[in-house]
Formats: structure tokens, sequence, C-alpha cells
């Protein structure tokens, strides 16, 4: 029994790796022969109930449930279309009734503790050094003891013990109702040492007997879309003591924030499934992070969050839908402070929750981290930063203006929609050498492992060395007159251009470029380009102000990674020396770190989002226009990049 009739599509999530179905065997069996790793205690017999997988798209193009399934699976796992992956497989007879092409698109969402590889998450940023304010303090006590003579309450006894320059006013201070309860006891057990743990330099949250001042931690939360970071931090010295990250659970329930706010909106109980999902994911972050800094979760006093508008809603359980419905607002745009218990996040019990301000629905408080972070609004030149993530956001600013757009830039630079395109990971080809006389081809792969697929980072060095070898036309198509080089490979469907031959790959299958993967790229970097030129356009008709970009920032995890001079090759940012463009890492991530650690900065958060501006770049007159050109390598207008001598030699067509 084959599926040669019939062209089956399966995309992994979170990893977006996809393969092309084509033998009668199990999901397991697909995926250890595709080279990724996956956790099974019994080989694949059944028996562990180690490989559930969640099948997204497709349910019905499978077997029926097995025995095997129905024991290791819930009656709840089952109606959501959880599968054992060593028991699924694909229904011959189901498949061959299907006339729709897309009806044979599966998607399967593969669990945090499935795979074995660890994925790249980008978990540092360049820190600009932050001075140390933070908002929690630690302060040791010995308090006096009570006399019939001075027959002084307990509360007003701490005050007068308590360091008064380091705090509000005494009469502003105030001590949580639980830490009052304990106090008379505590106080007359421990009488010699207590610390206080302090918030705002007025509200007493906790009590402990001795001296624990050294362990007064916050965590940083960076909640991307795909993945989450914390980053563990002592409040006392600012440093990070340790950093754990996850991909974020809500991939199961879509891959987009697009799919997530229509999943909540179709499904009654979505809201909750997806707020709990992220709580959860925090939680674990919390009590990893702890056991590498060999501390309790109750020595966590304060938590700061960022990230976009959709996952800010979503962790906050305020339902994301009108965000994404026309005008496109969200529910709250200014800062928050929200009891961490309120919230289900397990560290203090009077633990504290800062959330950083959003900019607009599509614009959230991880672009504010970023603006943080670079202070970009202190730069003189003219300064451009793109976070690459699932969404890209774009800033234009320095210390006369600021203004921010997001662009539909897709998810391609993260290996979705590539037919080889893989997430950072062991065995992703990530660097590319294109030899332009004979076209061989030099890689390198992130690990040292066998070839599994391309990076985002190698996506971009491939086709700027097709270009460079003229391969292919600036306007994205393979240039005919190479066609018959062995490389270069008709499969009947698309014209395809070999990296990895299949003698080197752990598929043992060519790893390819198509024609496809060149167009999603041209869309993604002409997402970019054109957001840009639509925002200074913009610029210059409301404020008649007149720059060109002069410094980049490339920020986020993709961003890290990539080829400076290959993006510009190929047109995604502006063509300007290679020194003035700047790597800054997981720079939203850092803007939470700097506001944990310093509260100063929260104000000025939200300070910043009256100088920020904010564009809706698909409302622009020339906006088609402005994609259509920005599609072309490395612009339709050749002018815009100068110093790509290349270009002349390479057709237009
Ligand atoms: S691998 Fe053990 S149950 Fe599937």
């Amino acid at each position: 029994m084959t599926f040669h009739n019939k062209n089956i599509v399966i995309d992994f999530e979170p990893i977006s790796r996809r393969i092309y179905y084509s033998d009668n065997e199990t999901i397991y069996h697909a995926l250890t022969k595709s080279g990724i790793r996956v956790n099974s205690l019994c080989g694949g017999k059944g028996t562990c109930g180690k490989c559930k997988l969640l099948i997204q798209k497709g349910l019905n193009l499978f077997n029926d449930y097995t025995k095997p399934e129905l024991e290791k699976l819930s009656k709840n796992e089952v109606k959501k279309g959880w599968r054992l992956a060593c028991q699924a497989i694909l229904d011959l007879r189901k498949v061959e009734q299907m006339t729709d092409p897309q009806a044979l698109h599966v998607r399967i969402f593969l669990p945090d503790d499935l795979l074995i590889e660890d994925f790249k998450i980008l978990t540092t940023g360049v820190d600009k050094g932050i001075q140390l304010i933070p908002n929690v303090l630690k302060l040791r006590v010995h308090p006096d003891k009570p006399s019939l003579s001075k027959p002084i309450p307990d509360f007003e006894r701490i005050l007068s013990s308590l360091p008064l320059d380091q705090l509000k006013p005494s009469k502003d201070i105030v001590i949580d109702y639980n830490v009052l309860k304990n106090l008379p006891d505590l106080i007359r057990t421990q009488e010699d040492e207590l610390t206080f743990t302090i918030l705002n330099q007025k509200h007493i949250i906790d009590c402990e007997p001795g001296n624990t001042s050294e362990k007064n931690f916050g965590i940083a939360f960076d909640i991307g879309t795909t993945t989450i970071v914390g980053y563990l931090m002592n409040l006392n010295d600012g440093k990070i003591y340790a950093v754990s990250s996850l991909l974020n659970p809500q991939t199961a329930y879509g891959e987009d924030v697009i799919t997530r706010i229509t999943y909540i909106r179709d499904n009654e109980d979505g809201l909750n499934q997806l707020n709990t999902a992220v709580i959860n994911a925090l939680n674990t972050i919390i009590n990893k992070t702890c056991k590498k800094a060999r501390i309790e979760p109750s020595n966590i006093y304060e938590i700061s969050i960022v990230g976009n508008s959709v996952m800010h809603h979503i962790f906050l359980g305020i339902n994301p839908t009108f965000i994404g419905l026309s005008p496109y607002v969200p529910a709250i745009q200014r800062n928050l402070n929200v009891k961490a218990k309120n919230l289900g996040l397990s560290i203090s019990t009077e633990g504290n929750v800062h959330i950083l301000p959003l900019i607009a629905g599509f614009v959230g408080a991880d672009t504010i981290g970023v603006i943080l972070s670079s202070q970009i609004e202190n730069e003189s030149d003219l300064t451009l930063a793109i976070d690459i993530g699932t969404n890209g956001e774009i800033v234009i600013g320095n210390k006369d203006i600021l203004a921010t757009a997001s662009c539909a830039a897709g998810s391609a630079l993260e290996g979705a929609h590539i037919q080889h395109g893989m997430r950072a990971a062991a065995g992703a080809i990530d660097t590319i050498k294109i030899d332009p006389k004979d076209l061989t081809v030099d890689y390198s792969t992130i690990n040292q492992k066998k070839p599994l697929g391309i990076c985002g980072s190698g996506l971009i060095d491939a086709v700027a060395e097709l270009l460079k070898a003229r391969v292919l036309t600036r306007s994205g198509n393979f240039n005919k007159e190479l066609i018959e080089n062995d490389r270069i490979i008709n499969t009947g469907k698309a014209v395809e251009f070999i990296i990895a031959d299949k003698d080197e790959t752990s598929t043992g299958k060519h790893i390819t470029i198509s024609q496809h993967d060149i167009r999603e790229l041209q869309m993604a970097k002409g997402a970019f380009y054109s957001g840009m030129r639509l925002i200074l356009s913009y610029l210059d008709r409301t404020r008649n102000f007149h720059h060109e970009i002069q410094q980049i920032y490339l920020a986020g995890a993709f961003g890290n990674y990539i080829n400076k001079a290959n993006a510009k090759f190929i047109g995604m940012i502006p063509d300007i020396t290679d020194n003035k463009i700047f790597q800054i890492g997981n720079a939203a991530g850092m803007g939470a770190q700097h506001c944990l650690i310093n509260k100063n900065l929260r104000q000025k958060a939200q300070d910043l989002l009256r100088k920020i501006e904010y564009i809706e770049i698909a409302v622009e007159k020339d906006f088609q226009q402005e994609f259509a050109k920005a599609m072309y390598f490395p612009h339709f207008n050749l002018d815009y990049f100068p110093s790509l001598q290349e270009y002349k030699y390479i057709p237009k067509r």
C-alpha cells in the first residue's frame, strides 16, 4: 500500500519542519526517518505513552484510535486530537477520498517534552549598562524589646528599627495583612534579627527570621509568540543568576497571533486554555531557574513582563479578539502592576508582576523593551531597529523622533512555509557559500550535525549567494540560461537548487531551495524594507522630516545570527556600511530585565508612549506599490543600493 498518487505534506510545529509523507508508516517512524529524535521508552511499541503529539489539522486522515492510545490518552486528550506518534498512521482509504489538495495538508504539534534536541532560543542581548534601582528591598532589622515603661506595639517598634532613609516617610509605610498576622509570634521567637521585604519603599510584603537579605530575586520574562525566555536576576546586584526558555506551549493552538485569536474566538474555553498554557510555562521556567540558582520560588518578589499585545492580553486573561479586528485596539495601553497570586504565578505570596506598556494592537510591550534597551531615543544618528521574530516590528528613531510600525513579515525567516525550513536547531544549515564558477556549495550546520534542514540565516545566505552566482535574477526567478547545471533540478512541480546532496543529509533526501521558498523570502524581506520606506515617507509628509537611515539594530533571535552583508545584499535592510549595522540580541528581553532592576525605567517606558508615533503602514496609499518594488532583489530601484556593484551583472528578470 503506497501513497504515491497523493502528495501529503506534514508540517511539524513549533519546529517548523516540513516532510512529504510517502510511505505507509507511523508518524513516529516518519519523524525518526527525518532525523527528528523524539522521546520514547518503548521504541514505538505503544506501551510507554511518551510519544504524545497533537494533530491540529488533518486528524480525519488518520487511522482510528488504537487500544494502546485509548489506554494512554485521557478522554479529553482524545477529544482534542492528541495521538501517540507510534500509533498514528495515515489511512489510505481516507486519503484517497480527498479531492482538495489543501485537505492533504497535515499540521502536527510536537510538545516540548517529546523533542530530544534542544532548539536554539536566543537568551542573550547587548547590555548598555543600567543603574541598579530595584523596586524590592530586603532590610535586616534588630527590633527593640517591648517593656512596661515603653509598651510600643510590634509594628511601630519595627518601623522605628527600619533604616527610614531608604524608605518613604513612616506614615506611608503599610504592612501586608498576612505578614501582620504572623508578626507577633515571629518577633517573639526570633528576637535577634528579622528580614523584611519591602516593595516600592513602603509596602512590607514579607518577614523572615534571621538574615535572608541576600535572597532577593526577581525574574524578567519575554513572552514571545514562539518562545518564552525567563531571566532570574538578583535584585541586590542586578546580575543574572539563571536563564531558562521554553517553546511557547500556545503554539499547540495556533502558529501565530492571528490563529490564536481565531482559536479563542471559536472556542468557549479557548482563552482559559491559552492563558493556562502560558502561566504553566512561566511557572515551569520559575522552577527551573530557581533550581539552577539554588533558591526557592518564594525568594522571587517581582516579575517584569514584555510580550506582543496578543501575548500580553492572553497572559492577563484578557480577550484579545478585538486586537484582531479593525481598528485593532488593545484593552489597555499603560503599564500595569498585578499581584502574582492573582495571575497564578508561584513566587512570593505577595509578589508583584509589572507588565510593560503596549504601543498599539500590533506593536506591543516587546517593542517598548527593544526601545528601552537599545536606547534608540538617545541616538544622534537616525536608527532603524527591526525585531525579527514570528511578527516583524520596525522602529525608526533618534533623539528627535520615534516611530513604530508592524509589518506582515510572516515566519519564513523562522523556517515556516519553507520546504526544507526549520528553526535554528542542531542540524540546521546556518551558513552557505556558493562558488560562482561551478556552483559547488560550502555550508555549515548548527552543532556540526548532519544537515536536517535550513534555518533563516541559511536561507538568506542561500539566496544572496545564488544571486551573486547569477543563478537567480533580480525578480527572484531561476536564471534560465543556467537551468542545465546539475545542482538545478526540475521536480516537475518546481525548479529547485540543491544545497546539500542526499548522501550528506540525515534525511537521505536532497535539501534544496525551491522557487516557492525564494518567493516566501522575498515577501518577508519586502515587508521589512517597504515598511521602513513607508515610515520614512510618512514622517517626510507629515513632519517634513527628511532623513535616511544611518544606523541599523537587528534585534530578536534570528537577527543575531544572520550575515549582515547578505541581509543587505538581498535588500532586507538599507544599504549602509556594515560597521553601522549592529546585532543587539534579545533586546525585548533585555528591556524586561532593565525594568526589573531599575524601577525608574518603568516610568520612562510610560513616558516614551508620548514620544512614540505609531504608523499603520497597511493604510498608506503607496503600500502595495512599495511592497511590490521591495520584492525585487535588492529593490526595483537600484539607486537605493549604490554600493552593491555585483547587481550590475545580475539580470533583472
Ligand atoms: S513510543 Fe512508547 S508509546 Fe509511542
